[in-house]
């Protein structure tokens, strides 16, 4: 495979190869939202494989209210920074570069699962998500500036567990995406509702809280919830005036996913079902004068070794990311 196996720079990060493994929540943390040793044997097996040049872990809570489901893993606590280097620890030991992956869930939270009020931006569902039969609550500008903060506290969390960077989780129907979207943002105030600038403006102050607490060097990584696919949604020319928004603010790598559809796109199964979107995305970054265009991963769909390289080749994505072929054993490397 030509451009598969060769390597890519992400800052001071080198990357053996082109392929990664996305986060996928396992489900084999504690009640506690702590590490177990099932977790880091199901780490130590995926770095262990050869397969991948990067890992990014699964989502983890950066505040009590944000948890999504029960055994999510926490990083919202400085008690979770020894387990969580665990993780680190043991893909380190198989040369491979890993990433943690912080998310808030808004208004998808369950009040069974955290037993606190789940925060949204308009009091608005995100489909399929959440408790159907009690709105969230609508948030503050307080209570945003202190997400932020729980935001940078779990980047500075992740950076001390050793990981070698951080990604911000702007997809999939949980908070950030909760804001760029125009169905469940219909703030009247700065934050919210008819443009994208404006539904953009607190995914874009998380971002400028994470970088400030992490420093210029440290790899940020943004799980771009792009398109939602339901009418009313982000358009595909608004998910690209987002990531030109976020690389302006200093995002190093975009793994682009779906939004309130979550990471499936509905009526589509093929390879790469976001290539679209991901070549849209990555012709409007390319775009942006005088900048480096940072890389671009393309997940969703991909099964074989073929598949990949041929998105790599066509210039679709710099990276692509192989998640359920992974879990079912099915991926094939031709
Ligand atoms: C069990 C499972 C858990 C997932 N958890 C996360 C997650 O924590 N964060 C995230 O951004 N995406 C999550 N995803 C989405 C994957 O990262 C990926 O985008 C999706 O599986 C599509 O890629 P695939 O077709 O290669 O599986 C999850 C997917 C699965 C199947």
């Amino acid at each position: 495979m030509k451009i598969l196996n060769t390597p890519l720079t992400i800052k001071n990060l080198t990357l053996k190869n082109r392929i990664l493994l996305p986060p996928m929540a396992v489900v084999k943390g504690d009640m506690e939202s702590r590490v177990t040793d099932e977790l880091v044997a199901y780490y130590d097996e995926k770095a262990a494989s050869g397969i991948f040049g990067l890992i990014v872990t699964e989502h983890c809570f950066v505040s009590p209210e944000g948890q999504a489901s029960e055994r999510q893993l926490s990083v919202s606590r400085d008690s979770d920074i020894s387990g969580l280097q665990r993780i680190a620890e043991v893909i380190h030991k198989h040369g491979v570069p890993v990433i943690a992956q912080i998310n808030h869930a808004g208004g998808a939270a369950k009040r069974g699962v955290t037993h606190l009020e789940p925060l949204s931006p308009s009091g608005v569902h995100s489909p399929g998500l959440g408790d159907p039969d009690l709105d969230p609550a609508i948030l503050t500008p307080e209570e945003m500036d202190r997400i932020a903060e729980d935001f940078a506290a779990a980047a500075a969390r992740v950076k001390e567990a050793g990981f070698d960077g951080v990604e911000i989780h702007a997809a999939h129907a949980y908070l950030l995406c909760q804001f760029l979207s125009p169905i469940t943002n219909l703030r009247e105030d700065l934050y919210g509702g008819k443009t994208m600038a404006e539904r953009l403006r607190f995914p874009l102050m998380v971002t400028a809280a994470v970088r400030k607490t992490v420093g210029p060097d440290y790899p940020i990584s943004l799980r771009l919830g792009a398109c939602d696919y339901l009418p009313g949604g982000n358009t595909p020319a608004e998910a690209a005036e987002a990531a030109c928004a976020f690389a302006d603010a200093g995002i190093d790598l975009f793994d682009v996913s779906g939004g309130l559809c979550y990471y499936r796109r509905p009526g589509h199964k093929e390879a790469g079902y976001f290539s679209d979107q991901v070549r849209e995305i990555r012709a409007a970054l390319a775009k942006r004068a005088g900048a480096a265009l940072p890389p671009v991963v393309l997940t969703g769909g991909i099964q074989t070794a073929s598949e990949a390289e041929a998105f790599l080749e066509d210039g679709t994505a710099d990276l692509i990311g192989l998640g359920r072929c992974i879990l079912n054993g099915t991926w094939k490397e031709s």
